[in-house]
């Protein structure tokens, strides 16, 4: 058992410092936050998380986890002090790095004996030393400590899942004293055979981004096939399933669409280009990963507004606001990219999401936000797929044309087969697949949808 100070709130700090309550440790939770302290108190989450709910209050329950604002009570308390407070892109798309020092600055002021500071935020490679450099600045006496990486790589809507199951845990060090302890705090996965990656501070710093970045840059390659698919007649889906049984290449990924959205994504792979360059080793491929993606977003933006041929006083319904399924995350989410842009061109926009209406609404302006996709397609001229929720698999899509004024489909998540589509007289267009079918169902004449409602 350790005793542990988690110091942040946010999705990354509930999740690792809840989890690792339940694995029997000794959690406090810390953010400055009050009414976020005060809510986490009474057992509520501030943001939507699978299956954590349960977790947080069977381990507050049995007295393993709590939650305070006194930072520097819950530092000297524990031995193990993880950081994982924000770190939000600057102007120059750098990691702002402000609340990680003043954490380390904290640390530093409150040491009074030996304690590990881990870092759990994504930082650029050189701040664990940085971080290390303030601690010993702001401390007292010489009292000894340790500074160590440990990166998450949570996916949110299966956060919990993927601490509890991991494909590897990174430990970065620079004392075996400090990797032992990380190693104890991680045994009980290490029982369950994940694999854990000892290295430096560096490395394990580096391993974040240079994963993230990856998996971005998977994202936006599929989704430059995907508009080749398009114009030389290809089926995308067909593509990426081929590439995908190539053990060298793997499935996973592979799916296009609207491009990447999320906290992590855009803001991981600009630190990374910022702090490449910086090192003289400009990250060619992820500023192409990032330029794909940018192209991507407002393909789908334009091929939304070339549906409605003119948007002003068009009525688009949009399904799902999030970034993606299982989460009410609305950072860097397509939908909230899309639905001021076609506003601005004066379309009128509906929407349905299952859990994040709440924290779109507090994004959009003028949104007419509905209690399913059938009321969201009711007089639509245009219903967009944006986030691919199971809900939305299966929708009774006889129904949907004939509820709409115009049946016009964009399905940025290829969730419908566009043949089916095309039968029901839907005017489908998919992601690197649809757009030759959309010319096609142009060509031929159509028979007026008589079962169509008017708006
Ligand atoms: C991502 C990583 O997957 C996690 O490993 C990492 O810990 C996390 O960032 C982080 O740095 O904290 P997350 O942002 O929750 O996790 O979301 P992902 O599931 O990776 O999806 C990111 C975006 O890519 C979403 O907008 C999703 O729709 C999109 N995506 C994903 C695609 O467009 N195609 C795909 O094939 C996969």
């Amino acid at each position: 058992m350790q005793r542990i100070c988690m110091v942040g709130t946010g999705y990354v700090g509930l999740v690792t410092g809840t989890c690792l309550a339940d694995f029997g440790n000794q959690v406090i939770c810390v953010d400055l936050d009050e009414e976020k302290v005060a809510l986490l108190r009474g057992g509520r989450l501030p943001f939507y998380e699978f299956s954590l709910q349960e977790l947080v209050e069977r381990n507050m329950r049995q007295g393993r986890l709590s939650f305070t604002t006194d930072i520097a009570g819950a530092i000297r308390r524990s031995r193990v002090i993880f950081s994982a407070v924000g770190t939000p892109s600057d102007r120059a798309g750098r990691a702002d790095l402000r609340q990680v020092f003043e954490v380390a600055r904290t640390v530093g002021e409150n040491l009074n004996d030996y304690k590990v500071v881990v870092q759990k935020s994504t930082v650029p490679v050189g701040t664990g030393a940085k971080v290390k450099a303030l601690i010993e600045k702001h401390r007292r006496k010489k009292t000894p400590f340790d500074v160590a990486s440990n990166p998450e790589f949570l996916r949110e809507g299966s956060a919990v899942e993927d601490f509890m199951r991991p494909n590897r845990v990174v430990i970065g060090t620079w004392t075996q004293k400090a990797e032992d302890i990380l190693s104890e705090i991680y045994r009980p996965l290490y029982l369950n055979e994940a694999p854990l990656v000892k290295t430096s501070v560096e490395t394990a710093e580096l391993i974040k981004y240079a994963s993230n970045a990856f998996l971005a840059a998977k994202i936006s390659y599929i989704n430059e096939m995907a508009l080749l698919c398009e114009k030389v007649g290809a089926d995308v889906k067909v593509v990426a399933r081929a590439m995908g049984l190539d053990h060298r290449i793997g499935p996973k990924f592979l799916h296009a669409g609207a491009g990447y959205g999320g906290s992590c994504f855009p803001k991981d792979t600009l630190a990374l280009m910022s702090f490449a360059r910086e090192a003289g080793i400009p990250a060619t491929i992820v500023e192409a990963a990032i330029r794909a993606n940018r192209h991507q977003r407002q393909e789908m933006i334009r091929r939304a507004e070339a549906m409605l041929k003119e948007p002003r006083g068009k009525v688009v319904g949009v399904l799902g606001l999030s970034f993606k399924p299982q989460t009410d995350d609305v950072r860097e989410a397509f939908p909230l990219l899309l639905i001021p842009a076609l506003q601005r061109r004066g379309a009128r926009v509906r929407a349905f999401d299952p859990i994040a209406m709440p924290s779109a609404a507090r994004k959009l302006r003028q949104v007419e936000f509905c209690k399913d996709a059938y009321e969201v397609a009711h007089g639509a001229d245009l219903l967009v797929i944006a986030t691919e929720w199971n809900e939305f698999r299966m929708l009774d899509m006889r129904k949907i044309h004939g509820l709409m004024r115009t049946p016009n489909l964009l399905d940025c998540r290829n969730i419908y087969d566009p043949d089916e589509m095309e039968k029901l007289t839907f005017t489908y267009a998919g992601v690197g697949r649809g757009v030759h079918l959309l010319r096609a169902a142009q060509r031929r004449p159509r028979k007026p949808a008589a079962t169509r409602a008017e708006g």
